[in-house]
């Protein structure tokens, strides 16, 4: 008990007073944010076996900001070449220029700044850069944690209704560790893509089985269903 106090109050006063050197700032922080960025982007369309060797090229390639606004659109569409949706690496391109020419080369830092300053950035995609490289405390809702939260809570009602995704919003932003939002919100993701997959999902692996309506509903059923046999 004493040692997590004693970390909490050092990294409470280093939070506080640290310096702004320039190592652990601009250069950190925005290497972080644009490793979420071009990963998110990539990953909107794109399955994540494949973007994997074309991020790490990209990210060789290109490792600032600053290398990606001085390239060509024609070396982006190369690199680009073979994930589709060419528009996405376009917006990666102009938003590295917005950032050189109008933020002074520093990342947005901020889920609203995210939305508001880069292109081809929505509301996931802010959320999800802001949780896991800044470690800000918001949910993130796509399409996987869409099936996941509507499973958790048995909504049956039109997924894509703005009544629904406001109310699927809340739920990830109740549910979501302030501790660690990065982590809860990848956590929840790969709990989609991995076990509740959206055919036959595998119930007996899940490890928030106990906290979900749906598999109740099933469960009891079944259960009532040979009780009566
Ligand atoms: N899909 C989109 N973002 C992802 C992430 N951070 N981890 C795993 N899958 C993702």
């Amino acid at each position: 008990a004493d040692v997590v106090r004693f970390r909490s109050q050092l990294l409470n006063w280093y939070n506080k007073e640290k310096r702004e050197l320039p190592w652990r700032t601009l250069v950190k922080r925005n290497y972080i944010i644009l490793l979420l960025w071009v990963s998110e982007i990539m990953l909107q369309q794109t399955q994540v076996a494949t973007v994997k060797d074309y991020y790490n090229k990209w990210m060789k390639r290109w490792p600032t900001v600053q290398d990606l606004a001085a390239a060509t659109l024609e070396e982006v569409n190369q690199m680009w070449a073979g994930l589709g949706y060419y528009s996405r690496g376009r917006r990666l391109h102009e938003g590295a220029q917005k950032v050189v020419s109008e933020l002074k080369g520093q990342m947005p830092r901020t889920v609203e700044s995210l939305l508001k300053q880069l292109p081809g950035v929505g509301r996931y995609t802010a959320a999800a850069i802001g949780s896991i490289a800044q470690g800000l405390v918001t949910g993130a809702v796509d399409g996987n944690v869409i099936r996941v939260l509507c499973r958790l809570r048995a909504i049956g009602a039109d997924s894509t209704s703005p009544a629904v995704t406001e109310a699927l919003w809340n739920l990830a932003n109740m549910l979501v560790d302030p501790e660690r939002p990065g982590d809860f919100n990848q956590a929840m993701m790969e709990l989609g893509a991995r076990v509740c997959t959206p055919k036959g999902p595998l119930c007996s692996q899940c490890p928030v089985q106990s906290h979900c309506h749906s598999y109740h509903k099933v469960h009891v059923k079944q259960e009532q269903k040979s009780k009566n046999l």
